[in-house]
């Protein structure tokens, strides 16, 4: 038996369950391939069932695995609870939260209850699952939460050029970034793992659908926009997982420095209180 830098211990039956949300598509499902090739027996969680049988059916064949399917909306509260409480077994030593939409539109125009189910998957869900998740692993001691954001959250509103059309959407990956990395910093002292993946523009489906909706048919698509492949995002998640990096920007050049001006410029921004 040894640990992982995943913060997992291996045995002679594999490295224990992994919970991926998002599954059925793009980044979530490269994760479960990733995940399964490397031995974990995983669950999967979205709300297509017939994309989740397929890519369950493929992975117990190729890899071996044990592999369920939990079918759920994260938007709604029961099927939230029933996932917490599959997160929360004792079998789960990876939380992978990456299922999100993106609700593009302009502000004022898009309709309220699509921007309550944006930040109700992109953060109550993240955060109800992450808690679910970290009370056991502290106990087991073992466990590693990755939790998907974006680059939006630095880079939605910079000029020259501010992202229109999704201030929500930015404003839930920034609480993803800053919720993660305090969590991780609260969590320092522990072997848990605990990782924020800020994405660039990916090649998945992601901008075929605002959320509300999932993309119709069984076979995954790839929005016109281009982007980073999947499996080169999902590498750089697994590679910071095993160096215990707490932020992961895949494609960024010189990171290490990158994350040096960032907290620079964050601690510079710490205000001395004064009477
Ligand atoms: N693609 C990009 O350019 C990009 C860039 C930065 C960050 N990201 C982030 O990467 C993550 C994965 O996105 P992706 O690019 O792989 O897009 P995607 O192919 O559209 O995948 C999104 C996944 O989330 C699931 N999902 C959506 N709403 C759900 C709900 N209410 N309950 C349960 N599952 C739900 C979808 O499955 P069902 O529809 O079957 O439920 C799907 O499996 C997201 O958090 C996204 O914000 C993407």
């Amino acid at each position: 038996m040894r640990t992982t830098g995943a913060g997992r211990e291996e045995t002679a039956d594999g490295p224990g369950t992994a919970v991926v949300t998002g599954a059925s598509s793009g980044i979530g499902t490269r994760y479960a391939e990733r995940l399964a090739e490397a031995g974990w027996d995983l669950v999967l969680v979205a709300r297509r069932a017939e994309r989740l049988d397929e890519v369950a059916g493929r992975l117990r064949e190729t890899a071996g695995v044990a592999v369920e399917t939990l079918v759920a909306d994260l938007a709604v509260p029961e099927d939230l609870a029933r996932t917490a409480a599959r997160v929360a077994a004792e079998d789960v030593a990876l939380l992978v939260n990456n299922a999100g939409i993106n609700g593009y539109g302009y502000f004022t125009e898009t309709d309220p209850a699509l921007l309550t189910r944006v930040l109700s998957v992109n953060v109550t869900a993240l955060t109800a699952l992450s808690r679910a998740a970290v009370p056991g692993m502290l106990e087991r001691g073992r466990g590693a939460v990755v939790n998907v954001a974006s680059q939006l959250a630095f880079a939605g509103s910079l000029p020259p050029d501010p992202l229109p059309r999704r201030a929500v959407y930015g404003g839930t990956k920034g609480y993803v970034v800053t919720f993660t990395r305090t969590l991780a910093a609260e969590l320092a002292d522990t072997p848990l793992r605990i990782q924020v993946l800020c994405p660039g523009l990916t090649a998945t489906e992601f901008h075929l659908t605002t959320g509300e909706e999932s993309v119709a048919g069984l076979t995954q698509q790839v929005h016109a926009e281009g982007g980073m492949p999947v499996d080169e995002v999902v590498t750089a998640s697994l590679a910071a997982l095993e160096r215990g990096d707490v932020v992961c920007v895949p494609g960024l050049d010189d990171p290490d420095r990158a994350l040096e001006r960032l907290v620079a410029a964050e601690t510079g921004m710490r205000a001395v209180p004064r009477p």
